[in-house]
């Protein structure tokens, strides 16, 4: 008989009753229950306080990223992220970059846009207009939800208007501009969208729907650029090869989604350790990628005058250092320390360096070696320890195995053998 799946008050119960329920649910072992039980840093009762129904926690991986270089600091830059070779390959690029200077960076002011949808309007010219001239009193209301965001400096900027056409005729979108400081400000846009929302009615006559954050933050862009020697890069057929990579992506969508999505190993990884919304970074940069209608690499790659290779990247970056799990995460209180992190702008401009690192060592791999060997190194090392190999063996096992071309667990055992009859 297939168990039901409704899982009636199971949101009312103690963490510990849950892990019962779902033991006995799913059959789980003592040793599996135990597990679910051992969360580590993030505790059970904190986990049980940011999201519903925990039963555990989904631990990642956390390395640290070294040489990395940002408008003349240096920093480590903690990275989250469960997929082998990413931190060595950003640490290996952010080495490359040092020589000429590492990561320049540049960011707008940190406006994210919150939207307000206006429906059942006929004259929508007229309606758009005697919104925008009751601007001063909009942004006032907006403003008096968050005194304390409008006493660090933010606040409600500034308000638009478009008329858009939709499947079900026209509509009315008033646009909060609203200057987020340090935080993310998903929490501070809705609450100002949702206030001013029946003023926005009265003033158009219309109805609205949705109040709500657009994640496609095209105020909040950081910018940031490397220029990388083209010795260190291995010669001038890597830097070509490198820059041949980069007209595949803008020329063809299945590689652009893979040229971006090594971006985004890098971005995704420092978002996630530093306690930020990864899914509101990736909806941001791809559908900033796509903002032209014609989805394109987030990056350029071109030849410098003597030669060198000089790369830049830019993207929407809403990442927060205040509020949210950056505030409720030990880790991610750990990760803002390691990097030194004052400000949002500053975590920002960090987190861009990366995701540029990131996409200089994939295009590097692929142009001068293919990816598989840097991938293959990391994964036989993973199956020699398996196989039982410590100390030295670990290296020279792995080694073997990749020189052979064959790295499988029964190889390594076999190897071990081999290396400790001896
Ligand atoms: C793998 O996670 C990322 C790459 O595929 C990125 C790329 O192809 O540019 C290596």
């Amino acid at each position: 008989m297939t168990k039901s799946s409704e899982l009636s008050g199971f949101y009312k119960l103690p963490v510990q009753e849950r892990i019962k329920t779902i033991k006995e649910y799913a059959g789980l072992t003592d040793q599996e229950t135990d597990l679910l039980r051992q969360s580590g840093a993030l505790q059970l009762e904190t986990a049980n306080r940011m999201i519903e129904n925990v039963i555990g926690v989904m631990p990642v991986p956390m390395g640290v990223a070294a040489n990395f270089l940002v408008n003349d600091k240096d920093r480590l830059v903690p990275m989250a992220i469960e997929e082998p070779s990413v931190v060595a390959a950003a640490s290996n690029a952010a080495r490359m970059a040092r020589g000429k200077g590492g990561f320049r960076t540049v960011s707008t002011d940190p406006i994210m846009i919150g939207q307000i949808q206006i429906v059942g309007i006929h004259d929508v010219h007229r309606a758009r207009f005697e919104i925008l001239a009751q601007k001063d009193a909009i942004l006032k209301h907006a403003n008096n939800q968050d005194p304390v965001l409008v006493s660090l400096g933010g606040g409600a900027r500034d308000l638009e208007v478009r008329v858009l056409e939709t499947m079900l005729g026209k509509m009315v979108i008033a646009e909060l501009m609203v200057d987020c400081r340090d935080a993310m400000g998903a929490n501070a846009v809705n609450t100002m969208a949702e206030a001013v929302a029946p003023l926005v009615e009265q003033i158009s006559g219309g109805r609205v729907y949705l109040r709500i954050i657009s994640n496609l933050a095209v105020r909040r862009l950081t910018y940031a650029k490397a220029v990388f020697d083209k010795e260190l890069l291995g010669g001038e057929e890597v830097v070509d090869g490198i820059i041949n990579a980069y007209a595949f992506a803008q020329a063809d969508p299945f590689r652009c989604a893979t040229h971006n999505k090594g971006i985004m190993n890098g971005v995704t990884a420092v978002v996630l350790a530093s306690g930020n919304d990864t899914r509101a970074i990736e909806a941001g940069a791809h559908a900033y990628a796509a903002r032209s209608g014609h989805y394109t690499p987030l990056s350029t790659w071109e030849k410098t005058k003597n030669g060198d290779l000089v790369g830049t990247l830019e993207m929407p970056m809403a990442v927060g250092i205040v509020g949210g799990a950056t505030a409720s995460n030990p880790m991610a209180k750990i990760a803002l320390k390691i990097m030194g992190i004052k400000s949002a702008k500053e975590l920002a401009e960090v987190i861009v360096s990366v995701g540029l690192a990131q996409n200089l060592a994939a295009l590097r791999a692929l142009a001068a070696e293919g990816i598989q060997r840097g991938h293959m190194s990391l994964h036989a090392r993973n199956i020699a320890i398996s196989a039982g190999a410590s100390g030295d063996l670990i290296d020279k096992i792995s080694a073997q195995m990749v020189a052979e071309r064959m790295v499988r667990l029964d190889r390594a055992k076999e190897l071990l053998t081999e290396y400790t009859k001896h």
